[in-house]
């Protein structure tokens, strides 16, 4: 048994992550008068949402008609007819709501000229049930509207008085013998110290996993703790297999264009100088969803129309927007371009290639946050004590596929209903539990294991046979072929990683024995991502299967629940979609019609 020494907080709440909806669940948590701390492993305003550009989805309908059924029904289409229709009604009618709280605590959006919030269209949101023209629906703060919520957020959860833990990286779940989740150990970061936190509910908000793959738009700091933590709880992950590649990544550096450059009227072009987008998607073009774009333009770099001496990217055009419109509304992708591309966009196109950017899957959830461990009797079972929300999370908003801008909203709608929610369930009178000491021994062992490590494989190696076995094996296009060797080549990465080396023993800073930490996380998500995929036998948005081109809604219209046990096996079962609006249209509600699955074309 380990011997570590630690120290024990008690909270009515702990978050763990501070991106977009670990700060917007924080603060509403806080404004409730729950006793909340925030664990987060780096500053909150680092966090990866503040890398989110374009902007925020609602239905505010300042540029021209909208409303919430609009939205509901291109969240829908856009998740391929995966989504929990229940959860999808339940954003896209509170967005707008959203938006303006976050308005009224202070984020700095782009106005129009008669001072209201600036709307941008993005790709899949439409008017009329998919049959009017693209709406501006995307609310913005120029091309940071992600920084701009961040710093907003966090700086009410302070004026609300919750608790900040920085760089504290958090180890595991405490779950109890009766399977509810009491708290989280974590280890601090700069002096060393161990920290045991005991909550009446924990909330995860750790984010995604793009950091599985070679080539990602997400932070190095993406790396699917959430998932790892669950998993080694016995918990499930859901819907793994659905991971987005965006667009306009730029080529070889991976950092994200705003799908807001073709909102504003950029458009992709092949070696010909064709706008071939014309061609796959009539109606839409360019602002199709961003599954369709991504797949239309590895076909056309298959089919030798790639740019650039290998004929291996694509072409972003906007030098012939004004100069005042790259100037005050995608001021920070002309940067990016400059530094990461060396182009200057009034001039030249940027080179761009799809990247890995959004995980659909997590932790599976209700619309509430609550953390769900379905069952054959009832598959919306819920753990006691435990919440997740945010990327991290699997609430089946964005389902197979998510739409631009649908990412924010998702963050603060549902950060804020998990607050709502904690305000009705935590009792905040009773006893914070201290959750069994075999549990925190188990942890406490399981990081000394780690920490003294003495394998064969740096842990860099690892990472790096992980990210690019991903990186081939579960890419835009998959087959029966690619999958099987993906879970292979997987495997066989989780047994080398039985075997590994940390060679910084201390406990101050150590960002060997960190990474090593957070590969085990990456590995949980790369495994169950595979073997979920592998088993798919349909397309649905982002799983696009060239021996299985058609959706397959009599089969496989079903969400998959992944566990792993600690041995790296797999196994799958699968869950309902929620297919019930919670409005009656005679009540207001969207006509289910609408709704109904059908090809979805753009
Ligand atoms: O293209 C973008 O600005 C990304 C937005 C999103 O992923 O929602």
């Amino acid at each position: 048994m380990a011997a570590y020494e630690y120290e024990t907080h008690n909270y009515d709440v702990v978050v763990v992550g501070a991106g977009g909806a670990g700060l917007r669940a924080t603060l509403g948590m806080a404004e409730q008068g729950l006793r909340t701390a925030c664990v987060t492993k780096v500053f909150p305003t680092r966090s990866h949402t503040v890398a989110a550009q374009g902007g925020i989805a609602a239905s505010l309908g300042n540029m021209g008609p909208d409303n919430w059924q609009w939205h509901m029904y291109d969240t829908v289409k856009g998740s391929d007819w995966l989504g929990d229709i229940d959860t999808i009604e339940y954003v896209t009618r509170e967005a707008p709501r959203a938006v303006y709280e976050l308005e009224h605590y202070g984020v700095p959006f782009s106005r129009t000229e008669e001072g209201k919030i600036y709307q941008r269209p993005f790709g899949g949101h439409t008017t009329e049930f998919g049959e009017g023209p693209p709406v501006q629906r995307t609310c913005a703060a120029a091309d940071r509207t992600g920084h701009a919520m961040l710093h907003t957020l966090y700086g009410q959860s302070l004026k609300q008085n919750a608790e900040f833990y920085i760089e504290h990286f958090a180890l595991d779940l405490i779950m109890s013998e009766d399977g509810a989740c009491t708290g989280i150990m974590a280890w601090k970061l700069d002096d060393g110290t161990l920290h045991r936190f005991n909550a009446k509910l924990v909330v995860l908000a750790t984010g995604g996993a793009g950091r599985t793959y070679f080539s990602a738009t997400s932070a190095h700091t993406c790396t699917g703790d959430g998932g790892g933590m669950v998993t080694r709880a016995g918990l499930p992950l859901q819907d793994q297999e659905f991971v987005q590649f965006h667009p306009t990544g730029i080529y070889g550096a991976g950092v994200l264009i705003t799908e807001g450059v073709r909102g504003e009227g950029g458009y992709l072009t092949n070696s010909e100088g064709e706008r071939f987008m014309e061609r796959y998607a009539p109606t839409y073009k360019d602002l199709a969803s961003r599954d369709v774009v991504s797949r239309c333009m590895t076909l056309e770099i298959r089919e030798g129309r790639g740019v650039g001496p290998e004929k291996d990217h694509i072409y972003l055009n906007l030098n012939h927007l004004p100069r005042e419109v790259i100037e005050e509304r995608l001021p920070g992708i002309a940067e990016s371009a400059r530094i990461f591309a060396g182009v200057d966009v009034t001039k030249d196109p940027i080179p761009v290639l799809p990247t890995v950017h959004y995980n659909m899957g997590g932790i599976p959830t209700n619309y509430w946050g609550e953390v769900l461990n379905p069952t054959a009797d009832d598959h919306d079972a819920v753990v006691p004590g435990l919440m997740a929300v945010g990327e991290a999370a699997c609430a089946s908003l964005h389902g197979a596929n998510r739409l631009g801008s649908n990412s924010l909203i998702d963050l603060v709608v549902l950060g804020r209903a998990a607050a709502i929610r904690a305000g009705q369930i935590v009792d905040r009178q009773g006893a914070v539990p201290a959750g069994p000491g075999a549990e925190v021994e188990k942890i406490l062992d399981r990081f000394d294991s780690i920490r003294h490590a003495d394998g064969a494989n740096p842990t860099a190696e690892v990472r790096l046979k992980m990210q690019k076995a991903m990186q081939k094996d579960a890419a835009v296009f998959r087959t029966a072929e690619t999958l099987q060797e993906g879970c292979a080549a997987i495997s066989a990465i989780w047994k080398e990683m039985q075997d590994i080396r940390v060679t910084d023993r201390s406990l101050i800073w150590n960002s060997d024995l960190m990474e090593t930490l957070e590969l085990h996380n990456l590995m949980a998500n790369a495994i169950t991502t595979v073997y979920s995929a592998e088993a798919r036998t349909e397309s649905r948005g982002s799983h696009a299967r060239e021996d299985y081109p058609e959706r397959d809604d009599e089969n496989w219209r079903k969400h998959t629940i992944a566990r792993l046990d600690g041995n790296g096996a797999v196994s799958l079962s699968y869950r309902d979609v929620h297919t019930e609006p919670l409005t009656p249209a005679e009540q207001g509600g969207i006509d289910p019609e609408k709704i109904a699955p059908r090809k979805r074309v753009y």
